[in-house]
């Protein structure tokens, strides 16, 4: 539910242009130049740019639209890690570097492309000592080290499909995704560390695995001295099975249509949905948006902060900079250890020139003040970037100001993990749109329309939907076929985002949030469904409702609403327990911050309950501009 819709807001038409000399230089000129094109001949847009990539056979057409389903560069033969790895090893790439990894005290380790193309064969021909083929699920629970990266391509190496579970999950989580997605192998650390702490992410998987039918081997990868004791039979240290096997893994010879990875993402409705991405299409979206969004340049040194468990990691850390060569930084850091300045020092240290965030981090580093990027040379910096959620005004101001000097463009990009790719945002030679992601990426029609997929009139409230396939796109949802249909069944004819948003006179579009149960906090998409079943089974719990409630630094934070069993009565201790419990249950992402106790739930005649009517009275709104749209 749109939680504020600013009409002044939508009417002032504020803009900040960048200097002239990005546009100059930029990859994509003349975006409106670019879009015509697409617009002119789209398969013929995204054919040249898949033939800046390595196929080991060419497609046949680029597109087969069967609505609601896509194939895309239809019998193309490829590896994606061909195109990350050994297209860069044999030519002028062999010696760059592609990761520079920090961890929390410092330390720091390089990985060449060399490096890392001769580590994942070598990962890969253990995968396959484990018996993992082509078409296998492997799910990887890892901190943010090298390792999980090396993981993760070494599954597509061998044409396995990973399934990585955002390390902050907990066990409960954790078992569902592996269970969902019938993983043959896990493979994971002793611990994580955060904020000079450790994380135990193995006892974790131990628990995790207990109702796991389908897990035959654990994969551990040891960081502690003394090494933890791993158990012979099921469990197997991450660098011994790299041992002894053939340096040299080919590449499996993937279809264009065949799966890459599953990665879940909350649903609005019951457990969480395995979004699948493909190979080509993926790699295709993911490769053209890196370098045109961020305008890669050969020497830039690139820093998305995400984590590798969210699709952003996945497209923005690995795949899509892998295949445009970039140099990576990442790490397994925060904000705001050991002090508030730690990024500011990062970018600092390493000369970071494109740096890549989320609203929700910039918030926390406005309240923590300017004098901490103030203490550090930020002049390496050539480009800023935002996702996850709405990047609000004032947030923008200051990204802009504080960290950018005035002068360097900051582009906030909309898309989702079940678009793969980044689909909305403002090119870097382009004017700047405060509170607005922008347009279309060259390759994509979004709009803003009513219920009955009419475009909504300018700078009034409407549902955000794409209307062509793309790329990049999810291919179905595993296991829930029914539940991919509906992204292209909700609005006729196109395919629908879930999002409100309000399109200016300027063709620019401002996203506002979600229009259903999902809640983004932190920028971290979290299901009521989700939060709601682990409030219930809880032993004290009858029934619960979960909201997501306006926060100026989270975006939203969880409000539950919860009827307690007969013979239950609130109290601070139950507060307590029952927050306790969806921390052990999902993770510390989802714990709700307040819990209110209550004798009944609104719903409608069938049962269901009504949690707009919930956030509406909370917030003390009427359900004005949302109802109407909706009924
Ligand atoms: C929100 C993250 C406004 C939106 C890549 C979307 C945004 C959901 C933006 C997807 C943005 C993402 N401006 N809202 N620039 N980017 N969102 O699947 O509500 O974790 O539907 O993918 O995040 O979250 P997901």
């Amino acid at each position: 539910m749109a939680d504020k819709f600013d009409v002044k807001l939508v009417e002032e038409a504020k803009y900040y242009s960048p200097p002239p000399e990005y546009r100059e230089k930029a990859y994509v000129r003349d975006y409106e130049k670019t879009y015509q094109a697409f617009l002119k001949d789209p398969e013929k847009f995204w054919d040249g740019i898949a033939r800046e990539l390595h196929w080991f056979a060419p497609w046949k057409k680029v597109l087969d639209w069967n609505y609601p389903y896509a194939k895309w560069f239809v019998d193309g033969k490829l590896n994606i890690t061909y195109n990350c790895l050994d297209r860069h090893v044999y030519n002028h790439r062999k010696n760059k570097v592609a990761f520079i990894w920090r961890g929390e005290n410092g330390e720091e380790r390089i990985y060449t492309y060399h490096k890392l193309y001769q580590e994942t064969m070598r990962f890969a021909n253990g995968l396959k000592r484990l018996g993992v083929g082509k078409g296998d699920r492997v799910c990887i629970y890892m901190p943010m080290i090298p390792e999980q990266m090396v993981a993760m391509l070494a599954c597509a190496r061998i044409g396995a499909v990973h399934s990585v579970v955002f390390g902050g999950f907990g066990a409960t989580a954790l078992n569902y995704r592996i269970n969902d997605a019938e993983a043959k192998v896990v493979i994971t650390a002793d611990i994580a560390f955060r904020r000079g702490k450790t994380i135990p992410l193995k006892t974790l998987v131990e628990e995790a695995i207990i109702n796991a039918p389908t897990v035959e081997r654990v994969v551990v990868l040891r960081r502690k001295e003394p090494k933890v004791e791993i158990h012979s039979g099921i469990e197997i240290d991450f660098y011994d099975l790299m041992e002894g096997v053939e340096p040299i893994c080919p590449p499996e010879v993937m279809d264009a249509e065949d799966p890459l990875y599953v990665l879940y993402t909350s649903g609005s409705t019951g457990a969480p949905k395995g979004v699948i991405h493909t190979c080509g299409g993926y790699m295709v979206g993911t490769y053209y948006t890196q370098k045109a969004v961020f305008d890669l340049k050969e020497d830039d040194i690139y820093w998305c902060t995400a984590d590798v468990g969210w699709v952003t990691g996945h497209s923005y850390i690995l795949y899509g900079p892998l295949a445009a060569g970039a140099t990576i930084f990442f790490g397994e850091v925060v904000p705001d250890f050991p002090d508030a300045g730690a990024f500011w020092k990062l970018v600092q240290e390493v000369g970071i020139t494109i740096f890549y965030t989320a609203p929700t981090a910039i918030r926390m580093f406005m309240k923590m003040g300017e004098q901490w990027p103030n203490k550090y040379n930020l002049s390496s910096l050539r480009i800023l970037g935002s996702v996850g959620e709405p990047l609000n005004p004032e947030a923008f101001e200051w990204y802009y100001r504080v960290i950018g000097k005035s002068k360097i463009p900051i582009v906030d990009t909309w898309w989702q993990t079940e678009t793969g790719m980044q689909m909305i945002t403002t090119f870097v030679g382009e004017k700047m749109r405060p509170g607005f992601a922008g347009k279309g990426i060259p390759g994509v029609i979004p709009d803003v329309v009513d219920k009955h997929g009419k475009p909504v009139k300018p700078n009034t409230l409407g549902f955000l939907v794409i209307r062509n396939p793309w790329p990049a796109m999810l291919r179905t949802v595993l296991k829930n076929d029914e539940r991919y249909r509906k992204y292209w069944e909700t609005i006729p004819d196109c395919y629908s985002a879930g999002d409100l948003a309000v399109k200016g006179k300027d063709g620019y579009i401002m996203i506002l949030g979600r229009a259903d149960d999902i809640i983004i906090v932190s920028g971290h998409n979290i299901g009521t469904a989700e939060v709601e079943s682990a409030l219930v089974s809880h032993q004290s719990v009858a029934e619960a409702a979960v909201i997501g409630k306006p926060d100026p630094m989270k975006g939203n934070l969880i409000k539950a609403f919860v009827i307690l069993k007969l013979g239950q009565t609130p109290s601070e201790k139950m507060t307590h327990d029952l927050t306790y419990h969806v921390r052990m249950t999902i993770g510390p992402i989802a714990m709700p911050s307040e819990i209110e106790y209550v004798d009944k739930l609104p719903k409608t005649r069938s049962g269901k309950i009504m949690r707009r009517v919930l956030k509406a009275k909370e917030l003390g709104m009427d359900l004005g501009d949302i109802s109407t749209l909706e009924e």
